[in-house]
């Protein structure tokens, strides 16, 4: 059977809705992400819920501290069993090492590098002079040194990073299917194409959530890979 690499960004804020949805579309999907939101307002507890579902889960914690508390963290959330949890490549070398050290044997640690959010003015008001671009590609050398399983990107570096990184795990998210409402917008990433040029997990959130009929856009996106 054909590995399904989405995972759904279950993005809602409450945890009985995030819970229906989730349901109506696993056969459909291959793994659920909860984000720092989810974790924060539901907790062990609602991964626990969604654990009922029988996919994989990502926790995307983006978690960045000292080493010994970053370690620590990896340790508390063992008993939730995640395939995929976050780490900032900006914590450094250390934090990365002994997060993965840390980690649950099943379990990819996979690093952000510079957050989407972040322009190059950003970068120089923090003591970066480098743009976001060079930056990313600098921080995601050193999580692959770290021994990092791989890093965050997005559909638009996702090519260029797998030539480099061969074995590397590609976790891409803001992909947009080819119909699905943006065919205005010039620069998309589609699922398909962003499996094509090496991503490992395509992150879809609103595509699948905020549809009118989640379940038919679940399927189509499916279709398409
Ligand atoms: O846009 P969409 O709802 O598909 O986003 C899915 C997930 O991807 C969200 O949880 C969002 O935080 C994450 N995302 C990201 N970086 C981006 C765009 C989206 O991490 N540039």
């Amino acid at each position: 059977m054909n590995h399904n690499p989405v995972y759904l960004a279950l993005d809602l804020p409450r945890l009985d809705a995030a819970e229906a949805l989730a349901r109506k579309v696993a056969g459909h999907i291959g793994g659920i992400k909860l984000g720092l939101e989810f974790f924060c307002a539901h907790g062990h507890h609602g991964v626990h819920e969604l654990h009922k579902l029988g996919l994989p889960i990502f926790l995307d914690l983006k978690l960045h501290d000292i080493p010994n508390t970053v370690a620590g963290a990896m340790q508390a959330i063992h008993v939730l069993q995640p395939a995929i949890v976050t780490i900032h490549a900006a914590g450094g070398r250390a934090m990365m090492e002994d997060a993965k050290a840390a980690a649950g044997e099943n379990c990819k640690v996979v690093a952000v590098t510079v957050l989407t959010s972040l322009d190059g003015d950003d970068l120089a008001s923090i003591g970066v002079n480098d743009q976001p671009h060079a930056q990313a590609l600098r921080l995601a050398e050193l999580a692959h040194s770290a021994g990092l399983d791989g890093i965050v990107c997005s559909g638009h570096e996702v090519g260029a990073v797998h030539k480099q990184w061969k074995d590397g795990y590609f976790v891409v998210p803001g992909l947009r299917p080819q119909n699905g409402g943006n065919g205005d917008q010039k620069r998309i990433v589609t699922p398909r194409q962003a499996r094509d040029d090496g991503a490992s997990v395509l992150v879809i959130g609103r595509p699948i959530s905020r549809a009118e009929d989640p379940l038919a856009a679940a399927r189509a996106i499916e279709a398409t890979l």
